[in-house]
C-alpha cells in the first residue's frame, strides 16, 4: 500500500462538518471538486463576509496536503481568515472533518479544488493579503513542467488578487522549481522580490518538517504587491 493510500480512508466531510468546505456551496455538492470543476454561476460574487462571520483580512493557502501549516497559521494569525485549497479530496476531508471536530468556530475554510481553475473566480481583484505557496510541485522533472502550479499566466492571477502590500509566500527544496516561481513572479512589474525569509517567520509545513530533519536546504522568500 502507497503511503497516500494509508494516509487514512476518504472520508467525506460528516454533516456536522459540513461548515467548513466550501465545495457543497461553489459546485453544489461536496461529491465535485478536484480537476475541472468551476464554481456556479449563483455561488459569485463569493460573500466571503457572510461565509466567515466578518470581515477580517484573507489569506489563501494551495496545497495545504495535511494541513499542518494552516491550522498553526491560524491560531498564530487570528485576526485573519484563512482559505485552503487542496486538488487531493483526502486531504481536504481530512482536513474538514479535523477542523470540525474541533467543535470551535475556526477562521479556516476549506476548498477541494484545483486552485489553477478557481483562485481568479473565487477572490476578487486585490481581495488577499497573504497567498502562500509551499513545496508546491512533487513533480519536478522538465518533463512535468505543464502541471506546474506556478506559471506566467497563474503569477498574474496572484498579482490580480493580492492588496497593495499584500505577500506571496514561497518554500521549496527543489531549486529548479524555486528558479520557475522567482522567474515568473519577477516577471510581473508590480511585485517586488524576491525577499528572504527566516524559518521561524512563518509555521512549518509538513513537508518542512521533513526536510529539516534530512537536513535539505529550504529556499524561501516572498515577493510584495508595490502598487
Ligand atoms: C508536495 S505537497 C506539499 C504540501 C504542503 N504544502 C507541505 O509543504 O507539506 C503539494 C501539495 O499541493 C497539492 N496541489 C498540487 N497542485 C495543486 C493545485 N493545482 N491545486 C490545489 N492543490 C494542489 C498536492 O495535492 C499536494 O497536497
Amino acid at each position: 500500500m502507497s503511503r497516500i493510500k494509508s494516509f487514512g480512508p476518504e472520508v467525506p466531510p460528516l454533516p456536522e462538518n459540513a461548515w467548513v468546505c466550501l465545495n457543497h456551496r461553489f459546485f453544489g455538492s461536496d461529491e465535485i471538486g478536484g480537476h475541472c470543476v468551476v464554481p456556479k454561476l449563483e455561488a459569485l460574487p463569493v460573500n466571503w463576509t457572510e461565509i466567515f462571520g466578518r470581515d477580517a483580512p484573507k489569506t489563501l493557502e494551495v496545497g495545504f496536503n495535511r494541513g499542518v501549516f494552516l491550522q498553526e497559521l491560524a491560531e498564530r494569525w487570528p485576526d485573519c481568515d484563512h482559505v485552503g485549497i487542496e486538488i487531493r479530496r483526502r486531504f481536504a476531508w481530512h482536513l474538514v472533518n479535523e477542523i470540525g471536530s474541533k467543535k470551535k468556530q475556526s477562521n479556516i475554510r476549506v476548498l477541494w479544488a484545483d486552485a489553477k481553475n478557481v483562485v481568479q473566480t473565487i477572490f476578487a481583484p486585490e481581495s488577499l493579503s497573504h497567498m502562500f505557496i509551499t513545496f508546491p510541485d512533487p513533480w519536478w522533472k522538465a518533463r512535468h513542467a505543464k502541471r506546474r502550479l506556478v506559471d506566467l499566466d497563474f503569477a498574474r492571477n496572484i498579482v490580480s488578487m493580492l492588496k497593495k502590500e499584500g505577500r506571496v509566500w514561497v518554500k521549496s527544496d527543489v531549486p529548479a522549481i524555486s528558479e520557475e516561481i522567482s522567474a515568473a513572479l519577477t516577471a510581473c512589474p508590480e511585485l517586488k522580490g524576491p525577499i528572504p525569509f527566516a524559518q521561524d517567520d512563518l509555521p512549518l509545513t509538513y513537508r518542512e518538517r521533513r526536510c529539516l530533519t534530512q537536513n535539505l536546504e529550504i529556499y524561501r522568500f516572498y515577493y510584495e504587491k508595490t502598487v
